[in-house]
């Protein structure tokens, strides 16, 4: 049982890991009908990392699950939940977050499974093991957001391909008597998978190959005015003001929909951690990775208020509110 005082949960510490392929908007324009010019005046993204044949998603998720035990400061024993979140996992089955297990070589049976909502798996995860604390089922989470979303892309679709990039990213999240993490908003809806959907899957009989289709324009305008509400429901569910947050950490799927919301918020970009000009989408894990870069670049500062929102296939998104506190 957990004491009654540590109640909370608080981000201990972070990690990241992208594999160490680049590809380049050149070297995409070399394969389809596009311009380096126009996906950075569309999207803001430069470049991308792409996971090495053999380089599966529990690889990426290991490697940052690593760095973030490192960053906290704890022994990888003290881990007493795994919570992945991924589209692309290694195998149907086990989970990719048993895999993780077994390669940090926890033999401690914490649980370890994974959760499922594409872009917003991360917020998704975290708000998951941040309950498990609360319910003082948990003290000590490794919460991961992995994706090996090129062996979901269609590279010839020049109108998703220049979007997608591969990359893990990781928290240790810790009993606090304190709330770090102080709330967080999930949502689904399931009525567009036509929008944005991967065909294919165990109970279709596995077809393949099957690749991200995705009616991009409507589900940018979809992914603007739902962000926009999720600001307004957690200043709302939380009394602050736009200007209590101190900093955004936005999925990064397109600079245009972050500088929305950061609009929305009356924030000035330079309040904004982006990384989709170096790191494109990465699903599940492009809100931890950008989290990770803004923490060890020494951005983000101890007492700070952090939002990070994300918006992915499902539809679904989400938001979690976040005080940075380096120690309990
Ligand atoms: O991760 C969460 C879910 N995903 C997202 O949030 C992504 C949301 N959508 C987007 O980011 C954007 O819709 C895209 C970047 C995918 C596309 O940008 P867009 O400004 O919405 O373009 P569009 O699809 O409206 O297409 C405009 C034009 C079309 O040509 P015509 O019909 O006007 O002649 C497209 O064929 O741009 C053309 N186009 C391209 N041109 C050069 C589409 N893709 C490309 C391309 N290079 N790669």
């Amino acid at each position: 049982m957990q004491p009654e005082t540590m109640k909370y949960s608080r981000i201990a510490g972070t990690g990241g890991y992208l594999p160490e392929h680049v590809v380049t908007n050149h070297e995409l324009a070399a394969r389809v009908d596009t311009s380096h010019e126009w996906i950075v005046e569309r999207t803001g993204i430069h470049q991308r990392h792409i996971a090495a044949e053999g380089e599966m998603t529990s690889d990426l998720a290991a490697a940052a699950g690593r760095r973030a035990i490192e960053a906290a400061g704890i022994e990888a024993s003290q881990i007493d939940l795994i919570v992945v979140a991924t589209t692309t996992p290694d195998l149907v089955f086990p989970s990719t977050a048993c895999l993780v297990q077994a390669k940090l070589g926890l033999e401690n049976h914490c649980p370890a499974f994974d959760v499922q909502a594409v872009c917003s798996g991360f917020i998704y995860a975290l708000a998951t093991a941040d309950n498990f604390i609360r319910a003082g089922q948990a003290r000590c989470a490794l919460v991961i957001g992995a994706e090996t979303m090129s062996r979901i892309t269609d590279w010839n679709d020049r109108g998703n391909c220049i979007l997608w990039g591969d990359g893990a990213g990781a928290v240790v999240l810790r009993a606090s008597s304190q709330p770090g993490v102080i709330a967080t908003h999930l949502h689904a809806d399931g009525r567009y998978r036509d929008l944005l959907h991967v065909e294919g899957g165990v109970s279709h009989g596995m077809q393949s190959p099957s690749a991200v289709r995705m009616q991009g324009s409507a589900v940018f305008r979809f992914a603007v005015n739902t962000l926009d509400g999720i600001v307004d429901e957690t200043l709302e569910a939380n009394h602050l003001q736009k200007s209590d947050i101190a900093w955004l950490v936005p999925h990064q799927a397109n600079i245009r929909i972050i500088q929305a919301t950061a609009r929305k918020l009356g924030m000035s970009m330079d309040r904004v951690v982006l990384t989709v000009d170096r790191h494109a989408n990465t699903s599940a894990a492009s809100v931890p990775l950008a989290l990770d870069t803004a923490v060890r670049d020494g951005r983000i500062r101890p007492g700070e208020l952090i939002l990070m929102e994300a918006f992915g296939g499902g539809f679904t998104w989400g938001s979690a509110l976040v005080r940075w506190m380096t120690e309990e």
